[in-house]
């Protein structure tokens, strides 16, 4: 799709400040994807339901996927400069909102997703045990290869999830942290996407 403004029949809107390798695909009505300036977006956007809304901020390079699954109300935000690699999915099977902040590093093969996809009940009270919670990556994050990011997950500026790490519960800024849950592993961490030689290393 070209840079323009796209609306359809069922008040669909797609606001392309860059070009885009593939089409958004809606199934709904009222929803909204915003794509900023020279933003390279390879993913396929998948909506179907309701008044959700994706904003992409310029000079981000987007692939893998972004879904919303049946669920209406849902929001994803995506910072500027942030990169996410090819196999990457973000998925919204219940009305929440993924937030992914201003130069983040999401490497390949990740999930982020604010619901387990099915609902686990208490046995006695019937009460959901798993309801879906919102997903909050700070500015300047880096999630690390085939990663799960789950509902309730939240990773302070600065910090590193280490590759192959569960992350369910709150990691603090600046912190390094892995494994099956992510633990902290290691504290008062800096990160860089390029290395000193000054050659830069995209994903
Ligand atoms: C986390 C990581 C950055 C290493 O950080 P570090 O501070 O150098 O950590 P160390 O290697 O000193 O390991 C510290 C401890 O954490 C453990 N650990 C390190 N990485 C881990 C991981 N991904 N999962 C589980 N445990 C991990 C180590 O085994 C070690 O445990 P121990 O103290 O019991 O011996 C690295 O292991 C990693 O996962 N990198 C991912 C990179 C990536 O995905 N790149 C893709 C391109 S974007």
């Amino acid at each position: 799709m070209k840079t323009g403004e796209y609306r359809d029949e069922h008040n669909n809107t797609a606001l392309l400040e860059s070009d885009i390798d593939r089409p958004v695909k809606f199934q709904g009505n009222g929803n909204i994807v915003r794509v900023g300036k020279n933003v390279i977006l390879k993913a396929t956007i998948d909506i179907r339901g309701d008044n959700n809304t994706v904003t992409i901020g310029e000079w981000s390079v987007i692939d893998g996927y972004i879904g919303f699954i049946r669920v209406n109300d849902a929001c994803v935000d995506i910072g500027h400069h942030t990169t996410i690699g090819g196999g990457s999915s973000i998925q919204l099977h219940e009305t929440s909102h993924v937030h992914i902040g201003a130069d983040c590093m999401i490497s390949s093969s990740v999930l982020i997703t604010v619901s387990d996809m099915h609902p686990i009940f208490d046995e006695i009270t019937g009460n959901r045990i798993n309801p879906g919670a919102a997903v909050s990556l700070a500015d300047h994050v880096w999630v690390g290869y085939r990663s799960y990011v789950g509902r309730g997950a939240s990773v302070g500026a600065g910090s590193v999830i280490g590759a192959q790490s569960v992350v369910s519960g709150t990691i603090p800024p600046k912190v390094t942290a892995a494994g099956v849950p992510a633990r902290v592993i290691r504290e008062g961490i800096r990160w860089e996407r390029n290395f000193p030689s000054g050659d830069r290393i995209m994903l």
